[in-house]
């Protein structure tokens, strides 16, 4: 190993430093770039062949010039195997996984990426991006690893631009966007699997030596069987608030390849990318591609701290008005599903105002004239408002809205097609099939082609036209409800672009449709939730988790969800789904961006009162909920008592949330349970809230001090005769 120099950012007012590998290979040393954040440091470093390897991801040091020395005490072998590279390529000495592989113009497929220079760009006091260009020795082939730091939170992206000066086109039949190495005696894999109505199930396992891959091939809604998010812990797994884990999530809502793979030398390569199946991507000269972002946290204080991390980081940077308020709200879908016109909607209308939520959402059925959406077998496609439902348009349903005081949302499936629909009739090819084979349907609709221009603008028009008939339009949400088979595009001149290019048209549309409505409230659904990643969410304000909405099966899918992604965005709907008690089931919903989906006029008396009163509660404490920070409590997997708590920014206001998920005999609180997040020396009051009418809490208003709270705890007394309990917490002053 050659004495190495380190580079560094010294400078918080400089833009950008250019360092050069010949200026400084030369002096016969080698760069080594450390990328910082607050807690962590990863360490890059150019091999004296040139390669760029990685050696190191952990605690950052506190003297940057001993990142010089972490490859020799970990014994990394600078001989060109490159087991640690920082972006490998194939064909040439690789003998494992590769991030990057190629067929060139003239058929050849080695690649042997050497550094040539890289930058260093602060774009504000929070977030810089480090750029390293690599460049094939032999081919006019150049890749450029972009790894953008958020300091404060933790929190990395990493992707690549890839571009070639061949005389013609190349192939990538590999293009992943990170591809990281970690060091650890041990490898714990956090994954999830589902389907519908079970997703985000959890299966936690020891890496073995060789391969694990995490994918998709469905096109769309892609995670409906195997989302792209995952943590990693080292070691041992990681406890809440112990042990050093890894979180991963790649931002991209088609199909995605995650591959982790325990080396000879027991260190583990992440490989993580858009799934190279059926997706050679043919890349002409002079073009980039560039790859999805790869986000990541490392945290070496639990699975808690690392949620912290990414939550924040998602509010502040990723998904549409992090910071801002939501809206609550009342849908029609399970209270009418197809079968409503006007005078049923206008009721509807005002079961809004009388429950006390800000909006009401129109779901499905509300379209299609010769093929009237009156069930899910027609009208798919055909966006014009169903006149003998509707024979007034959308226009009295604004305006009824506007005199009951409430806003307007509506739902829209624009990316799909059924066979039965005008818009299949004239437009054939627009639709995603194999020509000379049958059609086959999930939920009897086709998904059109979003990598054809023309689709492209027909999805973005049904969104816009929706916006400038009805101006006070307020709401929207986005469904996608297949999966693509037989993949096939009338419109592309190869069909191993196809599902790449497909996401491409997505987040085309999407941007076109963000750059002129930049805030407006968008939830994101796939028949529940088949389609929740950053690489969508950063068009939208919120995601549908589920269409299960059975309260204690909620329990389990939020909490999932809610290691990855901020309250704020998770949209809990009240329904009529199981057989727990409106209390328990707007407890539930109350942990995320409140709803409901019921018949308002068939609730007793206090069942109204109570979820009038609800709603008020969680405006008390939504700015906790919403934009503070969430702590577990006690897992539902491994108690009798799932509790979970949120504490908003200055520690003044939390609400802490306790089931009961265990039915068996003498199930409940025995002990205390301790709160987090508090501030040790403020006085706080207790105080049970959310109460149903005509009962009485068992727990007496008491104040504490945060030192109390998190040491001893408070014992909420769940039990089969109180099976939620909602605790106010409030700062005394
Ligand atoms: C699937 C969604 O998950 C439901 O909430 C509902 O919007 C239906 N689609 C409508 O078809």
């Amino acid at each position: 190993m050659n004495k190495v120099n380190s580079t560094y950012l010294l400078s918080r007012v400089a833009i950008v430093f250019l360092f050069m590998s010949s200026f400084l290979i030369t002096k016969a040393q080698s760069v080594v770039i450390p990328i910082e954040s607050k807690q962590n440091a990863m360490v890059l470093q150019v091999t004296s062949e040139k390669r760029l390897a990685m050696v190191y991801m952990g605690n950052k040091l506190s003297d940057k010039n001993e990142y010089s020395s972490i490859a020799k005490a970990f014994r990394l072998k600078d001989n060109g195997s490159g087991y640690n590279s920082a972006y490998t390529g194939s064909g040439t000495r690789n003998l494992l996984e590769p991030a990057i592989s190629v067929t060139h113009t003239d058929g050849n497929k080695s690649l042997d990426l050497k550094y040539i220079n890289h930058t260093i760009t602060k774009l504000n006091d929070d977030v810089s991006l480090v750029s390293i260009n690599l460049k094939d020795s032999v081919y006019d082939f150049e890749v450029t690893l972009n790894y953008q730091t958020y300091f404060n939170e933790n929190v990395t992206e990493q992707w690549s631009v890839i571009k070639h000066h061949e005389k013609h086109e190349v192939v990538l039949n590999k293009y992943a966007s990170a591809n990281l190495y970690l060091q650890a005696d041990s490898y714990w894999l956090r994954h999830y699997h589902g389907e519908w109505a079970k997703e985000m199930r959890p299966e936690e396992e020891q890496l073995t030596h060789g391969i694990k891959t995490l994918d998709s091939k469905l096109g769309t809604r892609a995670d409906l069987f195997e989302p792209p998010v995952f943590m990693v812990s080292l070691n041992r797994p990681s406890t809440e608030d112990e042990g050093e884990v890894l979180y991963g999530n790649l931002e991209w809502s088609g199909n995605y390849r995650i591959d982790l793979e325990v080396d000879p030398s027991n260190d583990l390569r992440l490989i993580a990318g858009i799934n190279n199946y059926a997706a050679d991507y043919v890349l002409k000269p002079g073009v980039e591609v560039t790859t999805p972002k790869f986000v990541y946290t490392l945290s070496d204080k639990g699975k808690g701290e690392a949620s912290r991390n990414l939550q924040s980081w998602a509010r502040k940077y990723k998904i549409v008005d992090g910071n801002g308020p939501r809206l609550t709200l009342l849908n029609n879908w399970e209270s009418t599903y197809f079968n409503f016109d006007e005078n049923k909607l206008a009721g509807i209308l005002k079961d809004t105002k009388e429950l006390g939520v800000d909006l009401f959402l129109l779901d499905d059925g509300w379209f299609g004239n010769k093929y009237p959406r009156n069930d899910d077998r027609a009208g798919l496609g055909d966006w014009e408002v169903n006149k003998t439902k509707l024979p007034d348009d959308i226009a009295f349903l604004t305006k009824t809205a506007n005199e009951d005081g409430v806003k307007f949302g509506i739902w829209v499936e624009p990316e799909m097609v059924n066979p039965k629909s005008e818009l299949y009739e004239k437009h054939p090819d627009w639709v995603v099939k194999q020509p000379q084979r049958p059609e086959y349907y999930m939920r009897n609709q086709l998904v059109l082609d979003l990598t054809n221009p023309k689709v492209q603008d027909f999805v973005f028009n049904v969104v816009d036209n929706l916006f400038k008939k009805n101006p006070d339009l307020a709401y929207i949400k986005w469904d996608c409800n297949s999966v693509i088979y037989n993949a096939y595009s009338a419109y592309e001149g190869h069909q191993s672009n196809f599902y790449t290019d497909y996401v491409f048209g997505l987040y085309r549309v999407l941007d076109r449709l963000r750059a002129k409505y930049p805030k407006v409230p968008m939830m994101l659904c796939s028949g529940g939730g088949g389609r929740v990643d950053y690489g969508a969410l950063k068009y939208f304000t919120e995601y549908w988790p589920s269409d299960n909405t059975e309260p204690v099966e909620r329990i389990f899918i939020q909490w999932e969800y809610s290691y990855f992604y901020p309250a704020l965005a998770s949209s809990n709907h009240v329904t009529n789904w199981g057989k727990q008690p409106i209390k328990f089931r707007t407890d539930v919903a109350m942990m995320g961006k409140l709803g409901f989906d019921i018949v308002v006029s068939k609730l007793s008396a206090d069942e109204l009162a109570f979820c009038q009163e609800a709603v008020k509660t969680y405006k008390q404490f939504s700015e906790a909920i919403w934009h503070g920070d969430q702590y577990r409590l006690q897992n539902p997997r491994e108690n009798d008592v799932a509790s979970i708590m949120y504490v908003d920014t200055t520690k003044s206001t939390a609400i802490m949330f306790n089931y009961l998920v265990n039915t068996r005999y003498g199930a409940g609180t025995n002990s205390p349970i301790r709160l987090k997040g508090l501030e040790p020396d403020k006085r706080y009051s207790i105080s049970e809230v959310n109460l149903f009418p005509g009962t009485k809490s068992t727990i007496q208003d008491a104040t504490y001090t945060g030192d109390f709270l998190m040491t001893v705890g408070i014992n909420p007394d769940v039990h089969e005769g109180r099976t939620s309990v909602l605790i106010g917490v409030k700062e005394q002053k």
